[in-house]
């Protein structure tokens, strides 16, 4: 029997949750990070890290392929995400204007951004996290909520322990 989404994801934040424990590095921690949604996620390409860096989106740890490293905020899904401090899902990624082909079989994507929030009050982007799929429409709505609780998840750690 396959897992259902919500035990999938239920699954993956005990996961996180772990690998974070009293560590604090934020390179070590998303490296960790990607490899376990990588592996852990069904049909995906591609797993990782975009940092920002002024106006731009720098690569960090991820898996799959080399990857584009420098993303100008408001450029393709990556940036659309960062700019708006909002998940970006795309079904189908030639219906995107702007999106950027890093791979070229890559069909929908899900980019989720990292966005620390204190007291309800939403502070600045500090990235995002991109997953993208080699198949039309992997991503629904209980990705997206699965994996914006992974990404909370993450902020929340290094808010406690910056670095
Ligand atoms: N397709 C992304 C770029 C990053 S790669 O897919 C890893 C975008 O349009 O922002």
């Amino acid at each position: 029997m396959t897992v259902s989404k919500p035990d999938l994801y239920r699954d993956l934040t005990e996961q996180l949750r772990a690998l974070l424990a009293g560590e604090a590095d934020r390179i070590a921690n998303a490296a960790n990070m990607a490899a376990l949604i990588y592996h852990g996620l069904p049909d995906l390409n591609w797993a990782g890290f975009y940092f920002r860096q002024g106006p731009e989106l720098v690569l960090g740890p991820f898996q799959g392929k080399p990857a584009c490293v420098r993303i100008p905020l408001g450029k393709g899904v990556c940036g659309t995400a960062a700019s708006r401090a909002a998940t970006v899902l795309v079904p189908n990624v030639r219906e995107f204007p702007g999106h950027i082909a890093c791979h070229p079989n890559s069909r929908s994507e899900l980019v989720l951004p990292l966005l620390p929030v204190f007291a309800g009050i939403a502070g600045e982007v500090l990235g995002v996290l991109d997953l993208d799929s080699p198949l039309l429409a992997r991503f629904d709505a209980m990705d997206q909520a699965g994996c914006e609780q992974l990404a909370a998840l993450f902020v929340d750690h290094h808010h406690q322990y910056p670095g």
